[in-house]
C-alpha cells in the first residue's frame, strides 16, 4: 500500500501535494516525498519519516511549479530510508514516478537495466519504473507509458511527470486503486477520495488497464494497451469533508468509536423497516430460487473484517441452518477451496482494496460462486467486481484500528441472516420480530455505554504495564474476544491472546500467573456456567479477572475481581455491545502508553499488497 497524490493547476502545487498526502497518511507513513516540474526541470525532495520531516526540509527550500506528484510510503521492498522513498527519478532526472503496489518481476528488470548501464540508488521494486521510462522513451509519452507497463508484472498505480512534457501529468492503474479528480482549471490524482475533496467532488475511478492524461484543461481517459479514448460519467462525491476530519476528538479512533451509533443507524436505513419490522435489501438481486440453491456459505476476509465474519458464521448458521465456513483470505486464495455455483461467498472488507480479499473474491468467481461483498467504500475494486454488494454506511474510517467499520459489518450480518432466514423460512415470525426490535434498540444502548466511556479508563491504566493480557470467551464471546485482543495488540503493542475458554487447559493455562490480566466475556446464556468454571481455573492460578457481562448478572461477582456491564439484549446480539468496552480499553491503553493511536507502528490502513 502507499498513498499517491498528483496535481496540475494554478494553486500552490507543493501545498496541494503535502495537504493531500496528510489525508493519505493512513495508507502508510514511513517515508514521504514530492516532485514538481517548474516548467524547465524536475525538482524533488523526499525523506524517511513522517510528512512533518519533509515539510521541515521544504520550509528552507520550497519547490515551485504548477505540476507535481507526491507519495507517502509503507515499506514493502526495502526498509524505510531516504533513498527508498518515492518519487523515483531516472539518472538524468527527466522522469519522476510514484508507485503504489508491487512489481513482481522487478529483479529481472533490474538485472537487465544494470546490464544496460543504469545504476540504482534504492532497494525498491519501484525504481525500475523510472529507469524503464528513460530507457524506452521514444519522444512521445503515451507510447512510452505503453512500452513501460508492457514490461511490468504485478500491481501498480502510477503517477508520472516528465521534463519532456511539463504541461501534463500521467496516471496508470493495474490492480491498485487510483482516483482522478477533475476540477475547475485543475486536475488531480489520488489513491483515495478524501484527499481530493478540498479541490473537487467530481471524480473518475480509474479501472485496471486504464491510464489518464491530466492537464489544467481537463482529463483524458484511455485504455492503456490500445490508447483508445474512453468516455465515462463523472462520479459526484456527496460526502461531507467534515466526516473525514477529527471533529473535536483527540484521535480519529475515538471519534470513530463514538460514531458507531450513527453508523449503525445509517447501515439500517433503507434495509430495516422499523414500522413493519422487516428486513429488505433492495440492492440484492437474488431470487428465492437462487437463495434456495445454496448449500454452503463461505466468508472470506482479513483481520478485523475476518472477526466480523466469525460473528456472521454464528448468526447465519443459527438463523438459516446453512453451513458457513470462515476463512482468512491469504490462506483461502492459495488453497484449492471447495467452492462451486451452489456456494455463496461473502467477502468482507472495509477498504474494498485488500489484495488478498480481492484475489479470494476473483478466485471464487472463477469457480462459479456468487460473491456478495460487504464493504465500506463505494467504487472500491471489491465493490465494483462483486456480484452483489452490501455497503456499510460507516463513512470514511481513518484510524488504522478499525472500529465503526467492524460494527457495521457485524450489523450487516445480522440483517443478512434475517433476510436469508425469512426467504428460507427457517425462523419463526416471533423470533424474527423480536430480533428486529432488539436490533433497532442497539444504537441507543451503545450511546448509553459511550456516555460512560471514561469509566473504563482506570482499567487501561491497570494493564498498561502488563506483559500479556488474555481475552476469554465461548461461542460469540470468543469471536469478540479475538477482536478485543487484536485491537489491544495493534495499538498498545502489549502481547495478548484470545482463547476459546474451554481450550485453556489444553496448553495456554500454563501462561497464567500471579497478576496476569484476563478479560472474560460472559454473555452467552447457554454456556455461562461453563465460562464461570473457566474463570475459576484462571483465578486459581492468580489471574486478575475483569468480567464483561449483562446488567443484572450479579452471580459473576463471586468469580471475578472487577466487572464491566453491558445493557441487556438477546445473546445473539451481544457482540455489538461487548466490543465497545474492548475498543475503549485498547484506546485508553495506547493513550496511557503514549503511542500514536491512529497510526500504530508497522501497520497501515489499506493493505493492497499480499
Ligand atoms: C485492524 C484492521 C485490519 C483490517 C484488515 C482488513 O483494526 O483494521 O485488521 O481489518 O487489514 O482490511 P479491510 O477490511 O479493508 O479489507
Amino acid at each position: 500500500m502507499c498513498g499517491i497524490m498528483g496535481y496540475v493547476g494554478d494553486k500552490e502545487t507543493q501545498r496541494v501535494l503535502t495537504e493531500g498526502l496528510r489525508k493519505l497518511e493512513y495508507r502508510g507513513y514511513d517515508s514521504v516525498g514530492i516532485a514538481l516540474n517548474d516548467g524547465e526541470t524536475l525538482q524533488h525532495e523526499k525523506s524517511k519519516g513522517r510528512l512533518e520531516v519533509l515539510e521541515e526540509k521544504l520550509e528552507g527550500a520550497p519547490l515551485a511549479g504548477s505540476i507535481g506528484i507526491g507519495h507517502t510510503r509503507w515499506a514493502t521492498h526495502g526498509r524505510p530510508s531516504d533513498e527508498n522513498s518515492h518519487p523515483h527519478l531516472d539518472e538524468q532526472s527527466k522522469f519522476a514516478v510514484v508507485h503504489n503496489g508491487i512489481i513482481e518481476n522487478y529483479m529481472e528488470i533490474k538485472r537487465e537495466m544494470k546490464e544496460a548501464g543504469y545504476s540504482f540508488t534504492s532497494e525498491t521494486d519501484s525504481e525500475v519504473i523510472s529507469h524503464l521510462f528513460s530507457h524506452l522513451y521514444d519522444g512521445e509519452m503515451v507510447s512510452t507509458i505503453q512500452k513501460v507497463v508492457d514490461r511490468l508484472e504485478g500491481a501498480y498505480a502510477l503517477g508520472i511527470v516528465s521534463e519532456h512534457d511539463p504541461e501534463r501529468l500521467y496516471a496508470v492503474r493495474e490492480a491498485s486503486p487510483l482516483i482522478i479528480g477533475s476540477g475547475d482549471g485543475e486536475s488531480l490524482i489520488s489513491s483515495d477520495i478524501p484527499a481530493l475533496l478540498e479541490h473537487t467532488r467530481d471524480v473518475y475511478i480509474l479501472e485496471d488497464g486504464e491510464m489518464a492524461i491530466l492537464s489544467k484543461e481537463g482529463v483524458t481517459l484511455m485504455e492503456t494497451e490500445t490508447g483508445k479514448e474512453l468516455t465515462r460519467d463523472i462520479f459526484r462525491v456527496d460526502w461531507d469533508m467534515e466526516q473525514a476530519e477529527k471533529n473535536g476528538y483527540d484521535h480519529f479512533m475515538l471519534k470513530e468509536i463514538f460514531e458507531q451509533p450513527t453508523a449503525l443507524r445509517k447501515t439500517m436505513t433503507g434495509r430495516l423497516d422499523q414500522e413493519a419490522k422487516r428486513v429488505d435489501f433492495e440492492e440484492l438481486q437474488w431470487s428465492p430460487e437462487t437463495i434456495q440453491q445454496w448449500n454452503k456459505i463461505t466468508i472470506v476476509a482479513c483481520g478485523t473484517a475476518y472477526h466480523a465474519g466469525l460473528i456472521g458464521k454464528h448468526v447465519i448458521e443459527e438463523l438459516t441452518r446453512i453451513p458457513v465456513d470462515v476463512e482468512v483470505a491469504s490462506e483461502f486464495r492459495y488453497r484449492r477451496p471447495i467452492i462451486d455455483e451452489k456456494t455463496l461467498v461473502i467477502v468482507v472488507s472495509q477498504s474494498g482494496e485488500t489484495a488478498d480479499t480481492l484475489a479470494a473474491m476473483r478466485q471464487s468467481q472463477r469457480l462459479g460462486a456468487n460473491v456478495l461483498a460487504i464493504t465500506n467504500v463505494v467504487g472500491s475494486s471489491i465493490a465494483r467486481e462483486a456480484d452483489e454488494v452490501i455497503l456499510t454506511m460507516a463513512g470514511p474510517e481513518i484510524a488504522v484500528a478499525s472500529t465503526k467499520a467492524y460494527t457495521t459489518q457485524v450489523l450487516s450480518f445480522y440483517l443478512l441472516g434475517l433476510y436469508l432466514a425469512e426467504s428460507k423460512q427457517t425462523v419463526t415470525e416471533q423470533k424474527y420480530k423480536q430480533l428486529i426490535e432488539s436490533i433497532i434498540e442497539l444504537p441507543e444502548k451503545i450511546e448509553g455505554m459511550l456516555e460512560h466511556s471514561q469509566g473504563i479508563r482506570w482499567y487501561s491504566d491497570s494493564i498498561k504495564d502488563a506483559k500479556s493480557v488474555f481475552f476469554l470467551g465461548r461461542g460469540l464471546d470468543h469471536a469478540v474476544a479475538l477482536e478485543g485482543s487484536l485491537k489491544l495488540k495493534e495499538i498498545s503493542y502489549i502481547h495478548s491472546e484470545a482463547y476459546a475458554a474451554g481450550e485453556l487447559k489444553h496448553g495456554t493455562l500454563a501462561l497464567i500467573e500471579e497478576g496476569t490480566p484476563v478479560i472474560a466475556l460472559i454473555t452467552q446464556d447457554e454456556v455461562s456456567e461453563k465460562m464461570l468454571g473457566n474463570v475459576k481455573e484462571v483465578k486459581a492460578r492468580g489471574a486478575q479477572v475483569l468480567g464483561v457481562a449483562e446488567e443484572g448478572n450479579l452471580d459473576i461477582w463471586e468469580y471475578v475481581d472487577e466487572t464491566c456491564y453491558i445493557p441487556n439484549t438477546p445473546s445473539i446480539l451481544t457482540p455489538l455491545l461487548t466490543v465497545i468496552p474492548l475498543q475503549l480499553i485498547a484506546y485508553y491503553t495506547s493513550l496511557a502508553l503514549g503511542n500514536d493511536v491512529d497510526k500504530p507502528r508497522n501497520l497501515a490502513k489499506s493493505v493492497t499488497v499480499e
